[in-house]
């Protein structure tokens, strides 16, 4: 089977929406679960920034015949900027879904995004060692394929394209997090290169008891 990747197009929008949430729950999807039951919310939290605010930091991997999209790969070249443009931009956005629709429409995630709220910022901003995470490693990264093409190689041809993208522009190093759960992830960023700067613990929701989340790192220049 033949995969190619592409700049993303605003048309690639609800399928990737749909990737993002068939691969959301600690790498798995959260169909059919109490814990997250809004989809479009869970697109807005996590990568609607990226497609409407940098797509051209955004691609997709698309399978030949049939033009499916089948995964993505998005980020940022400056964390502290995003950060910033993220709050203006879909802070307001995610507060008026969640009180207005998801908060009538299903209790139970209006209930799992207040624990988020409560975890975010203790997760960006306390690095467990002296590295500064932004400054080292200024981009970041979020990478999702569809299960049913995982282990495919898909992931490694994505990785590396964001990488060299990065590299053409001179960014020195990338960051991601991601739990201590995902089976496929850790060792996937392990095997690319990426190291733990670091580990969380923390609950925000009892799914995730004993469950850390973790920072990984790279460097893409030898300054
Ligand atoms: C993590 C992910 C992007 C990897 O993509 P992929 O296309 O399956 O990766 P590749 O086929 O290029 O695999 C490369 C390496 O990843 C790891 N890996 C991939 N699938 C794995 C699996 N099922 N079990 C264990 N390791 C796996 C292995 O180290 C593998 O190397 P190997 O082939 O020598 O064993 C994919 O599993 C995914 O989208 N998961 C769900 C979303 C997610 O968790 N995103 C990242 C964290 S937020």
């Amino acid at each position: 089977m033949a995969i190619s990747i592409r700049p993303y197009q605003p048309a690639d929008e609800e399928a990737v929406e749909n990737i993002t949430y068939r691969t959301g729950f600690k790498g798995e999807g959260l169909e059919g679960r109490d814990y997250f039951n809004d989809k479009r919310l869970f697109f807005m939290i996590f990568i609607a920034y990226y497609a409407h605010y940098e797509p051209e930091h955004f691609f997709v991997a698309v399978e030949d015949d049939s033009q499916d999209v089948v995964g993505f790969i998005c980020g940022t070249t400056n964390t502290p900027r995003q950060e910033k443009r993220f709050a203006l931009t879909m802070y307001w956005r995610i507060a008026l879904r969640a009180l207005f629709f998801t908060s009538w429409r299903s209790p139970k995630t209006f209930k799992t995004l207040l624990g988020l709220g409560k975890v975010l910022p203790d997760m960006r901003e306390k690095p467990a060692n002296p590295v500064d995470i932004h400054v080292e490693y200024p981009g970041h990264l979020h990478i999702n394929v569809l299960p049913e093409y995982h282990h495919m190689g898909i992931g490694t041809n994505m990785i590396s394209h964001f990488e060299d993208h990065l590299k053409c522009l001179g960014i020195k190093g990338v960051h991601l997090g991601t739990t201590s759960r995902n089976h496929k992830a850790v060792p996937f960023y392990k095997k690319h290169g990426y190291a733990i700067v670091k580990e969380a613990s923390t609950a925000i929701h009892p799914v995730f008891k004993e469950i850390s989340f973790l920072t990984f790192a790279k460097k893409l220049t030898s300054e």
